[in-house]
């Protein structure tokens, strides 16, 4: 059995990156809705198939982020969708938080599901998952350091449980892009809840060398007018990661968060490229995208069988662009 170290490094193997089709069934259902598809549980389930038998997929593709619904549903053949990834050279993970509660006497949410969570854990071990996601969501705008520090402190005691369980936690503090916020406004709170994250993983005993952070890009707020341009988000990107993330986590996954494949492919080409001569940047930069990699199947397959080769080829053409814009990853500055 791999430990933890090694299943995180190999999450952000050079080239390759996590795809994120881990919608909760409320949000799942709301996108099938908007291509004109039925919400049922079958045509969830016939989704991810399409998402996960693309042809080639590993080759830009380490690890899958499944919801619990679909770790207990089989492709068409019959194989259960972890066992199907796992055969596929594609490690299977799961999103298990219970999404978000708004927290008493603030504007802000808490993520919800740590009550029960290592028995849970147990038993998606045991069904072959190998790495788990639990996602934070904090709106920059008017952001308390309450919500800073509830959000952090229930991301390190889910960390901590899933490394106790030999699950590799992806660690998933998003500072939303919606609004109008300027770039300065999301580089400030990221690099808050970052440092508060990592304090809380230390307290907890999280080892940062079996983790991988899953954060947002610094980016200006999508109604912004003013929208910074790759060069930019990858200089501030940077200079939050290396005021935040010990030297010692593996590898940054980063997710899209609403941005185009187009724009958060430039982006993380130009953060890798800056990577790759910036000593404090000693991590491996991937993605961990969903809407980024799968909004184009979603789009071209709309629930019409004969769609299915067509929307596979766009996941693959996605993916494949995000792979090349980690290219510069592969031989980051010190190994
Ligand atoms: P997006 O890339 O669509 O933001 O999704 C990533 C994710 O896993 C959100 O939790």
């Amino acid at each position: 059995m791999p430990g933890l170290h090694e299943v995180a490094t190999a999450l952000v193997a050079p080239g390759r990156g996590i795809l994120a089709a881990d919608e909760s069934i409320g949000t799942m259902s709301k996108r099938l809705d908007g291509v004109g598809v039925d919400a049922t549980e079958d045509n969830r389930r016939a989704y991810r198939d399409l998402l996960l038998t693309t042809p080639g997929l590993d080759a830009w593709i380490s690890g899958i982020i499944l919801s619990t619904e679909t770790l207990g549903q089989q492709l068409a053949d019959g194989s259960p969708f972890a066992a199907a990834a796992s055969a596929r050279g594609i490690m299977p993970g799961i999103k298990v938080d219970a999404g978000v509660t708004p927290l008493p006497f603030t504007d802000a949410t808490v993520t919800e599901g740590l009550d029960g969570l290592r028995g849970r854990l147990a038993g998606y071990r045991d069904a072959g998952a190998v790495f788990a996601k639990w996602r934070a969501a904090l709106a920059p705008v008017g952001l308390s350091p309450r919500a800073i520090h509830a959000n952090a402190h229930a991301l390190a005691r889910y960390a901590a449980l899933c490394q106790e369980a030999g699950i590799v936690p992806i660690v998933e503090p998003e500072v939303l892009m919606d609004g109008d916020h300027p770039i300065d406004t999301c580089e400030t709170v990221t690099n808050e809840t970052l440092r508060a994250v990592f304090d809380e993983l230390d307290a907890m005993g999280v080892d940062p060398s079996g983790i991988v952070l899953k954060p947002n890009m610094i980016v200006s707020g999508s109604d912004n007018p003013d929208q910074a341009g790759a060069e930019e988000v990858a200089r501030r990107t940077l200079q939050v990661l290396s005021n935040t993330v010990p030297p010692t986590v593996p590898g940054i996954a980063f997710l899209s968060g609403g941005q185009s494949n187009e724009q958060a492919c430039a982006n993380l080409a130009a953060i890798n490229a800056r990577a790759a001569t910036d000593e404090a940047a000693p991590w491996r930069l991937t993605f961990s995208f969903g809407r980024a990699l799968v909004n184009d199947a979603l789009q071209g397959w709309a629930g019409v069988a004969e769609h299915i080769d067509t929307a596979q080829r766009a996941l693959a053409d996605n993916c494949r662009r995000a792979s090349e814009a980690t290219a510069s990853a592969s031989a980051p500055v010190g190994t």
